[in-house]
């Protein structure tokens, strides 16, 4: 195993950097040539050696000066030359490699994708295309020439601007690419093909004219103009809110059918996942389009944090990857509901990335140590990383969060950076003391706050007395006080909001939480009051705070804060579950509290007063993310917990819930905030009937109507899960008009993947022969494999173990063909420290089985290990 671990620490300058890469591609899927000239500069005096990073290409030759050399070392995964006599400060390398873009099923460096050939670099993929030094800390000027045959790829693209091109006698065809920004090059891309080009111009707020491009499959034109629209909105939106403008004069985005992950901010050339590109409202429903949105703008955000301010190492990923996390937080808040983005956000980090610092790979969002860097683009180091930003932002302000921004830009940009620059520029432009703030970078794992309270009825005080906890991870034992802030409210019994005062002097809404135990008191309070804590997640942490359901109630119903009500109802319903699922364990009956039936039947009823937020509190948490609130998971009795309190309210709600459903009439589709939010509102209601009596009726209808993707996936989706008598006959119609388009058919194959039944397994087992399912496609396999290993707890977790046996059958098979995704399937075997020891032994014996995988891949074997630690 040539696993080496590499530590933050470690970190050196290079001893000698790339200025500028001459890349020529003879393009052509079974084999392509590719020279690189590369003009290296000598950083460091003393070196006598460079080691190139390369490997999983047929190396063909090396020039040094245009003279051959030979004074080299090679081996699995570099070149290292023996530059002992050429202590010249600048020389140039020529390499030939021999690619075979159509046998990459590892979907990194250059592979075939549908029928175009296109590359993925991030983060260490550019060494598979050639011998480079590749780091983000080397920043060089890039041309790229591309010669193909012009009937096969009458499209070649990379990065910059095109400045030549030209036809030749053989029916071949080449252009030349130059990207005057440095970069390094993991921001290298290359794409050719045919495709459907939708065009477009922004013109930026200094009035400059960038054409704006975006490819896609031939006959997927009237899937692309939500993606224009939606990078038109983001561009703007960076000009208003963070000052930041475009540099390139073309701005070209192309979705691929086969891709790893979400998409890549390649400079100038954006590649896609083809999921988050396109939409026509028959093939995508709402949260698609809103996924979309927030993934183009992703993208083009990285323009300026990430690509012209980019890492130093990767350890520093979440300097570009939190900060443009924040960044499109801040984005769809802004164009959308600010609560809605804020609840399903917190909703991801509370069941997700909690469980990520509560199993074996728990890091913090800057890690220590890596073996294989794609196994840290984690919900870690992306959404806790934002967390940590928007903790910044609470502390600052806007304005002085731009502030600090706008210095962090000037200081850094053309360069590779650390968090610490970041955060000593957001100290310096605040003149603000970040230093036990530092410690989220370094510090893994979930603080808990341990809050109680006390009031005083004769002096009208009221005091909050607050502890501060983080339990030892796997990576880490040692834990110290952090910074947090604790954004709070205080209601009295009637709902309405306290002044925080303290001997007359005003509190703000956050409170400063530095030490372990901490004492915060409020005068002038008029009667027990209702603390809201937490408010909007002010903080990545876990709250003990032991509420009454009436003071749940009180704050679901009054507080003027969305994210409150929403947090008290998860509250109530968790509380609900918790009891259900021990009732379940002693075989006790089960039920549910009338109280809490009664506030949501209120929050039912005045659904006009929020109607987005009637439907995130209505709507029950996944067993996911009930599962993250247990030290031992249960799935079974989770399930059934569950199951009977989707039951019992559907019961309770049902009159009022068909009369919603019968009221709420959307005529023509149109992917708008109001319409949203009511077809939203609609199809929850129409998910509680389809537990009742009235479901088959009601559901059936509802396929039937559906004019958009939205309403026939809710209908099918209760169909399934309350295994409706229509069923079988609406997934054979969906299947039926779908079968040639995988993208939706996912959907289906996600369906089917979380069904409720006992065969479940057997059923998923067929559709891996599926004519629209293909194990090389990342997309087809997190949709089944994925939504089954991860959504249907019951299935996976089946205590006869077949579950743990049919995804490691899976694993074994693509540790080969592709370890990144492999590496990240195996996620659901790595927690089995929260299982029952039956199941316990069940899933280390997977993970043993895959430990003696005779070629094991370094992104598997990274985690495999330390889970079996
Ligand atoms: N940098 C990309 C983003 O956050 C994600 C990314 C990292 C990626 N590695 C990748 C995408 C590998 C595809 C394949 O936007
Ligand atoms: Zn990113």
């Amino acid at each position: 195993m040539l696993a080496k671990a590499k530590y933050r620490k470690d970190y050196r300058q290079p001893d000698f950097t790339v200025t500028d890469i001459f890349l020529d591609f003879q393009l052509d899927a079974q084999r392509t040539v590719v020279t690189a000239k590369t003009h290296f500069q000598r950083l460091n005096e003393a070196a006598n050696s460079l080691r190139l990073d390369g490997h999983s290409f047929q190396f063909s030759s090396i020039l040094l000066n245009d003279a051959p050399f030979t004074a080299y070392v090679q081996d699995g995964e570099s070149l290292t030359l023996d530059l002992r006599g050429i202590d010249a400060a600048t020389f140039q390398l020529t390499i030939v490699t021999i690619l075979k873009p159509a046998d990459n099923t590892s979907l990194q460096g250059l592979y075939q994708s549908g029928e175009g050939i296109c590359t993925q670099c991030e983060a260490e993929g550019f060494r598979q295309i050639t011998y480079m030094l590749d780091r983000p800390d080397v920043l060089a000027r890039y041309t790229t020439k591309i010669t193909a045959d012009k009937a096969k790829y009458p499209y070649l693209l990379s990065n910059g601007n095109r400045i030549d091109g030209g036809e030749l006698e053989d029916g071949r065809h080449w252009v030349e690419w130059h990207d005057p920004f440095p970069k390094p090059s993991y921001l290298f891309a290359l794409v050719a093909g045919d495709f459907d080009l939708l065009t477009d111009t922004f013109i930026t707020r200094s009035g400059r004219e960038v054409a704006l491009e975006l490819y896609v499959d031939r006959g997927n034109l009237n899937r692309a103009s939500w993606a224009m629209e939606s990078l038109k909105k983001a561009m703007r939106w960076d000009e208003e809110r963070f000052g930041l403008e475009y540099d390139l004069d073309i701005y070209m985005i192309v979705a691929v059918d086969f891709f790893n992950m979400g998409a890549m901010e390649n400079k100038g050339l954006n590649i896609f996942n083809s999921k988050y590109v396109l939409a026509n409202p028959q093939t995508a429903t709402d949260d698609d389009y809103l996924a979309i949105e927030s993934v183009i703008a992703h993208e083009y955000f990285h323009n300026w944090t990430g690509n012209r301010v980019t890492c130093r190492d990767w350890f520093q990923l979440s300097l570009k990857e939190g900060l443009t996390v924040f960044r499109d937080q801040e984005f769809s808040s802004d164009t959308g509901s600010r609560a809605v983005k804020r609840i399903q956000d917190v909703k991801l980090l509370r069941s997700v990335q909690f469980a990520e610092d509560a199993g074996p790979m728990a890091h913090p969002i800057r890690p220590e140590k890596v073996i294989e860097m794609n196994n840290f683009y984690t919900v870690t180091v992306y959404e806790k990383g934002a967390e940590v930003i928007r903790m910044l932002h609470t502390l600052l302000g806007e304005q002085g969060f731009q502030k600090g921004m706008r210095l962090y830009i000037a200081e850094n940009d053309g360069k590779a950076a650390t968090c610490e620059d970041f955060v000593s520029a957001m100290e310096r432009a605040n003149e603000l003391d970040l230093n036990q703030f530092r410690r989220w970078y370094s510090q893994s794992g979930t603080p808990e706050l341990l809050i109680s309270d006390a009031y005083d009825e004769k002096t009208h005080t009221y005091r909050l007395t607050v502890s501060q906890s983080t339990p030892p991870t796997a990576d880490q034992m040692e834990k110290v006080n952090l910074h947090i802030p604790l954004k709070i409210a205080l209601y009295d019994q009637k709902g309405t909001r306290q002044m925080l005062q303290n001997d007359g002097n005003p509190i703000h809404e956050v409170l400063n939480v530095t030490e372990k135990d901490q004492i915060f008191e409020f005068h002038g309070i008029y009667g027990r009051p209702v603390p809201a804590l937490l408010c909007d997640f002010s903080a990545p942490v876990k709250l003990d705070y032991d509420y009454t359901n009436a003071q749940l109630i009180t704050l679901l119903q009054h507080a003027d804060n969305s994210f409150c009500r929403w947090d008290a109802a998860q509250m109530l319903l968790l509380n609900e579950l918790r009891r259900n699922v021990s009732h379940y364990q002693q075989g006790e009956s089960l039920e549910m509290s009338p109280e809490v039936l009664n506030a949501l039947a209120v929050v039912l009823q005045n659904y006009e007063r929020d109607i987005e937020l009637t439907t995130l509190i209505l709507t029950l948490p996944r067993e996911l993310e009930f599962a993250e609130n247990f030290k031992t998971i249960d799935p079974d009795g989770i399930f059934a917990a569950r199951e009977f309190m989707l039951r019992t309210i559907a019961e309770h709600l049902k009159d009022t819930l068909v009369l919603l459903y019968n009221h709420i009439r959307l005529e023509n589709y149109r992917i708008e905030g109001q319409d949203i939010a009511l077809r939203a509102l609609k199809n929850l209601c129409l998910n509680y009937i389809g537990y009742t009596a009235l479901g088959n009726n009601f559901v059936h209808k509802h396929y039937n109507n559906a004019n958009n993707m939205t309403d026939t996936l809710a209908a099918l989706s209760i169909a399934c899960r309350a295994a409706l008598p229509c069923r079988d006959t609406l997934l054979a119609d969906f299947e039926q008009k779908w079968q040639h388009d995988g993208l939706v058919m996912d959907k289906w194959f996600a369906l089917q993947a979380t069904r409720p039944d006992e065969n479940v397994l057997e059923i998923v087992q067929q559709l891996m022969d599926h004519p629209s399912f293909n194990f090389n496609n990342p997309n087809r396999l997190r949709s089944l494999v994925g939504s089954f290993a991860n959504q249907n707890l019951k299935a996976f977790h089946n205590i006869n173990g077949s579950g743990y046996r049919f995804l490691t059958d899976i694993l074994i098979r693509l540790n080969e063909s592709n370890p990144q995704v492999a590496a990240r399937l195996v996620e659901p075997l790595l927690r089995f420290a929260r299982f029952d020891a039956q199941r316990q032994t069940l899933m280390k014996r997977a993970l043993e089985r895959l430990s003696l995988i005779e070629e094991l891949s370094k992104d598997l074997f990274e985690k495999i290990e330390k889970a079996l630690q």
